[in-house]
């Protein structure tokens, strides 16, 4: 079984590192991957090579990918599903678990996912999509604050504004609208909900769903949820402040409808369908979608996850049944990154081994010069905990995290504190 996976960060390295514990004893190839990745091989025994194109060459990988007889493909990153590198894979008879660019419109266009959602009623905030100012600001007028704007299309994560008052909604509109600060776009207003947040991701192909655990992810960049908003800093499975029931209810209200919607679309979706969901008082409604595994939750979700993933892809590729299992223990996640981070950052922070840790190490953004393991980026890495309940994992990760702590790193230091 010869494995493609595309992608350079600790979502990759996560699902490499369980793919790779496969029955079916993989090889594994990782474009572009990162250094840090190589443990997997002392870890599992899986032979893993690091293939220098990336994720953006979707017909260089498509090359390689024939060249070397890959069986499949599983794809991290959202450019790579915009650039529709699904259909180019398919098309050239090669097995890919990624949605078609059609499909991954749930994540990249905000006007889609939400449409959909209103015409299929998949729970969600009510909102209007506008391309000037003026009614823009009409609208705001009316429905007062709070209230929600976001830029229609990739936005790095930046594109949303929680706007509290009616003058914060204003400058966003103005930033967005008037002065194109991610491009000449659209907006979508929406409602302002509230409760606690989780990540329900699903391996989908056409109707067939098949939830994961779920995980919460911290977005603030500090202590206290305060700070800038970023990729995602820290996470946890399970989350106790979400009954069973409300995620049963999810999987029936909000993943199944959804997939079954996105094939009246005629666009089914294959692979990972992710719902940042919330609890309100109305039970569960859709944040947003993305059409991939997220990041920093899958480092957390996979270790949880005890049946072979590498299976359970070829499963649902096949329309077979998986019911997959998982461990009692919780798994909890606390990302290093580079001083600055979201902002600009400090580079080339030497890192230490982490080959010696009892935790799993996750490398996000390292590379190695002359022998030696470098930060690239501004997520370094995410120590993982376990342990037989939450705090016990808290206490587990911390444990790793201070051996790999540098004055350059910053971490936050209450991952889990709701749940704890
Ligand atoms: P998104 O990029 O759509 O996930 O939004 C980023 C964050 O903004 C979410 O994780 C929420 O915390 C917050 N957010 C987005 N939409 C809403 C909403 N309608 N009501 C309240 N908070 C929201
Ligand atoms: N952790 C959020 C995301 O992957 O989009």
């Amino acid at each position: 079984m010869r494995i493609l996976i595309i992608g350079r960060g600790g979502r990759e390295h996560a699902i490499a590192w369980k793919m790779a514990q496969s029955a079916l004893k993989p090889e594994l190839f990782i474009a572009p991957g990162n250094v840090g990745m190589n443990t997997i091989t002392a870890q599992t025994g899986a032979p893993v090579t690091l293939v220098s194109i990336s994720e953006n060459e979707t017909e260089a990988l498509r090359d390689f990918a024939l060249t070397e007889h890959i069986d499949l493909t599983v794809v991290g990153p959202e450019a790579a599903l915009a650039n529709d590198i699904a259909t180019v894979f398919t098309a050239a008879g090669l097995r890919i678990f990624a949605p078609t660019a059609a499909a991954a419109r749930i994540e990249t266009s905000k006007e889609f996912a939400k449409d959909l959602m209103r015409k299929y009623q998949i729970p969600t905030a009510s909102y209007r999509t506008f391309e000037d100012y003026d009614s823009a600001k009409r609208y705001l007028d009316e429905q007062g604050a709070p209230i929600v704007i976001k830029y229609d299309g990739l936005a790095a994560g930046k594109g949303v504004v929680v706007a509290m008052t009616a003058e914060e909604a204003d400058n966003a509109l103005k930033d967005m609208l008037l002065d194109n600060r991610f491009g000449e776009g659209k907006v979508v207003m929406e409602e302002f909900l509230q409760g606690p947040e989780f990540s329900l991701l699903a391996l989908v192909n056409g109707e067939q769903v098949v939830p994961l655990v779920i995980a919460q992810d911290h977005k603030r960049a500090y202590d206290g949820d305060k700070g800038p908003n970023t990729g995602g800093v820290g996470a946890y499975s399970p989350v106790p402040v979400i009954p069973q029931a409300q995620i049963d209810w999810a999987v029936e209200h909000i993943m199944k409808p959804t997939a079954k919607a996105l094939i009246a679309e005629g666009c089914p979706f294959c692979g990972v369908l992710y719902g940042g969901l919330m609890l309100t008082k109305d039970g569960p409604k859709v944040i947003e979608f993305n059409a991939r595994f997220g990041d920093p939750e899958t480092e957390v979700v996979l270790p949880k996850l005890k049946s072979d993933l590498t299976q359970m892809m070829l499963d649902v590729l096949d329309h077979k049944e998986v019911n997959p299992e998982f461990y009692e223990d919780a798994f909890l996640g606390v990302v290093l990154a580079a001083k600055g981070y979201p902002g600009s950052y400090t580079k080339n922070i030497p890192l230490n081994d982490p080959t010696g840790l009892s935790q799993q190490v996750f490398c996000m953004g390292v590379k190695e010069e002359e022998g030696k393991l470098l930060s690239n980026g501004g997520r370094v890495l995410i120590v993982v905990g376990r342990g037989k309940t939450l705090k016990e994992a808290q206490q587990d990760a911390y444990q790793g995290v201070e051996k790999m702590a540098h004055p350059d790193l910053f971490y936050r230091q209450d991952i889990g504190w709701q749940a704890v």
